[in-house]
């Protein structure tokens, strides 16, 4: 897991005035809020007096305001935080008294877009950081959007981006897209190159296939009937493809026929290192009508259910650290070139040592991910995440030979 990138935290329209949602994410709790104004906020879950949680329950008082003005109050002796994470008052002390300047906690800049309330998790200058995502087909003519579907799976991020850059894997987890490994004597993965793309921070691939028409309802072999009809009847080459953007961000290129097709892009959220929830956002230029949202949206949960399977049983539940630990193959071309990205954010110090984590998380200690405030002001009490140091271990001509 790594700090200094965009995540997802909650979805928009779920976010509502008053009602501060507590998230895990990275390993530890932020809790994300609106203020009286509306805008979304994010900071660090763990109030700086005694360890209350901000988006925790309230005991005795459920009808106690949660935020007051822009502020949000801790449950525990009604401290309040801005979202900038600067204490506005301390009860005991009489409200409106000064505030001691260590009372803050970490604050996160924030994005709302997609439907999605996205929080840089990290403390990076704003002039040095990685970009929010753009989708380019978001809110044009030319494409229809669904309805963000969030859903939390029980396995590594890494594991997920993975399986989603994989077109090994069709075949045999899709009866819904793949031959379901009959066509032996044919069958094969075609070459592939991974080639870096033009936002940065990721890269691309394309794959051309020969495919089955897709199935339908009187199909023995269909898991029901495609949203998409007839769209695609023949047997035809269809090239599909994607790739990353960061660590959490996976973006699919499905072409069901040369002009018609998906346009995918999952927001990863890990949670923690063994569990990860998905935002997901679909995008198509056929079938445009919007009541094709909910087929379409039923269709794509069928077929998340069919990795989601697979994954689960996955060993071990976070990617193996080491390379000699797995046999690569020419088919895994996406799945290396999506390692040495993440090569390149450990050589810049941004992953985060889980095991240094692990050893001292709750046993005396607690941990908040870093926010820019913290290159302004050395003062804050919760200790940083621990870095994984950068070292030459992390080159990214090595394939993620990862000791720690
Ligand atoms: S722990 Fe939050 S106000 Fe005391
Ligand atoms: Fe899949």
């Amino acid at each position: 897991m790594y700090i200094n990138f965009w995540y997802p935290i909650v979805i928009g329209e779920e976010l509502k005035v008053g009602k501060p949602e507590k998230v895990k994410v990275l390993g530890v709790d932020v809790v994300a809020f609106r203020d009286s104004k509306g805008n979304a906020n994010v900071i660090s879950d763990t109030c700086c007096h005694r360890g209350g949680s901000l988006g925790g329950a309230w005991a005795n008082l459920p009808t106690a305001p949660r935020i007051v003005e822009d502020s949000i109050v801790c449950p525990y002796h009604g401290w309040e935080f801005g979202g900038d994470g600067k204490c506005t008052n301390i009860p005991s002390l009489g409200y409106g008294a000064k505030v001691p300047d260590r009372a803050k906690v970490d604050a996160y800049s924030v994005q709302e877009k997609y439907g999605i309330v996205f929080a840089f998790l990290g403390d990076l200058p704003e002039e040095e950081r990685p970009p929010l995502l753009d989708i380019e087909e978001y809110g044009t003519d030319e494409w229809r959007t669904n309805k963000v579907l969030a859903f939390e799976v029980p396995f590594n991020f890494e594991r997920s981006v993975e399986n989603g850059l994989d077109p090994a894997h069709n075949e045999f987890v899709h009866p819904t897209h793949g031959f379901q490994g009959i066509n032996r004597d044919t069958y094969k993965v075609n070459k592939m190159v991974a080639e870096d793309h033009n936002q940065g921070w990721g890269f691309w691939f394309m794959h051309t296939f020969d495919s089955p028409p897709l199935p339908t309802a009187d199909d023995p072999t269909s898991t029901g009937s495609t949203p998409w009809g007839d769209a695609k009847t023949e047997r035809s080459p269809v090239t599909a493809g994607g790739g990353t953007y960061g660590p959490n961000t996976l973006i699919t290129h499905i072409n069901i026929t040369p002009e018609t097709g998906f346009r995918q892009y999952f927001f990863e959220q890990p949670i923690c290192e063994t569990k990860t929830k998905i935002f997901f956002v679909n995008n198509r230029n056929f079938l445009m009508d919007p009541s094709m949202d909910e087929p379409i949206h039923a269709r794509n949960l069928i077929i998340a259910q069919q990795d989601i399977d697979i994954l689960t049983d996955v060993y071990p539940t976070v990617t193996p650290f080491v390379v000699k630990e797995e046999v690569i193959v020419p088919a895994d071309v996406p799945i290396v070139a999506y390692r040495d990205w993440l090569a390149k954010f450990d050589a810049k110090g941004w992953r985060i040592d889980v095991e240094k984590f692990h050893r001292n998380n709750g046993k005396g200690k607690a941990y908040a991910i870093p926010g820019p405030g913290r290159n302004k002001s050395k003062n804050y009490p919760i200790d940083s995440l621990p870095l994984v140091e950068a070292s030459d271990d992390a080159d990214p001509a090595v394939m993620r030979l990862r000791t720690g």
